[in-house]
């Protein structure tokens, strides 16, 4: 269910060190103009947002989404001096739809998870600190990653571990090993983990935790059903970009950006029937500069894919 936020007023500081992934590339990417409307459907802790909402001045319109509560409340306090040109709604970007919103000029996704996520050790998404095996974006609904491991049979287990961590060859042994377990720290975890695989844990403990992410969160059908959804929100002459940080999603976005952008062709003749209404900005993902890679090292692994809507 998504709910809409009125106006943020805690204590809660903005994040000072959070710096948003590839910003000069977006900006030059999504070239946002005085007065246009933007959704931001990935707020995090509002980067990127607050410099579109400067771009647009001063009467572009910005909508925000996030899925955590937290994150949306810090953006709410970041972004509180544009009130009157922002709205937000505590939402997953994969239930769109319902917002039954207008269309925009700008729609930004910038997947995965924010600093908060890997910094703060008590939302359990870092196995490096003791915390509640969680790693739900959103704490209000779903299953956390300890009640999936201890309701999942082995079977089950396997295919998360293959098709959302990539882990091919342990899948199995590792699956016989957390299917079942009532595992309520992150720790309790690692310590399973390193158990069965001694010193290769290390190596492989980043992939069992995205792959559980993954699962909790239902991340693959909710970049699915927003990949459906958003382009066919944008203006003509609108523009989408997305951020993505591992090749589970950018090959989704990939893939959903170049159905879009391809003609319908008669199959007798070769001519084209029916025109594309998008066309791609860069056949390539773009990517993040040596610098920004030294200052930033969450960014190397960003690809950032931008579609334009040429017609409606
Ligand atoms: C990488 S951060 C965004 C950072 C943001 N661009 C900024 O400049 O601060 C990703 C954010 O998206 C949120 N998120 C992840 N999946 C989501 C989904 N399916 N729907 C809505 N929000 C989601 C996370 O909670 C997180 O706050």
């Amino acid at each position: 269910m998504c709910t809409r936020r009125g106006v943020h007023c805690t204590s809660m500081p903005a994040s000072s060190h959070h710096i948003p992934v590839l910003l000069s590339t977006v900006l030059a990417s999504l070239a946002p103009q005085s007065g246009d409307s933007v959704l931001d459907a990935t707020l995090g802790l509002g980067g990127h947002a607050e410099a579109l909402l400067r771009a647009t001045s001063p009467h572009g319109t910005l909508v925000g989404l996030d899925a955590d509560a937290k994150n949306l409340a810090s953006s709410q306090e970041r972004l509180s001096s544009f009130d009157g040109r922002t709205t937000f709604y505590h939402c997953n970007f994969g239930k769109l739809a319902q917002l039954q919103l207008p269309p925009f000029d700008i729609i930004l996704a910038d997947l995965g998870l924010s600093s908060p996520h890997i910094d703060d050790p008590a939302r359990g998404f870092t196995f490096r600190e003791p915390a509640p095996l969680d790693l739900r974006f959103d704490s209000s609904t779903g299953m956390t990653a300890s009640e999936l491991l201890r309701q999942s049979d082995v079977s089950a287990i396997k295919v998360i571990l293959r098709d959302f961590g990539e882990l091919f060859r342990d899948a199995h042994r590792l699956a016989i090993t957390l299917a079942g377990q009532s595992f309520e720290k992150t720790t309790d975890l690692v310590h399973a983990v390193e158990q069965l695989l001694g010193y290769r844990a290390k190596r492989i403990l980043p992939q069992i935790f995205q792959a559980l992410r993954i699962a909790v969160n239902d991340e693959l059908t909710m970049l699915d059903a927003f990949l459906a959804e958003a382009p066919l929100l944008l203006k003509p002459g609108g523009r989408i970009g997305m951020i993505s940080f591992h090749s589970l999603e950018d090959r989704r976005v990939k893939q959903a950006f170049r159905a879009l952008s391809t003609s319908v062709k008669d199959p007798v003749t070769g001519q084209v029937a029916v025109p594309a209404s998008f066309v791609e900005l860069s056949r390539k993902p773009m990517v993040a500069s040596p610098e920004e890679c030294a200052d930033n090292p969450r960014a190397r692994s960003a690809k950032f894919r931008v579609l334009r809507r040429v017609s409606s």
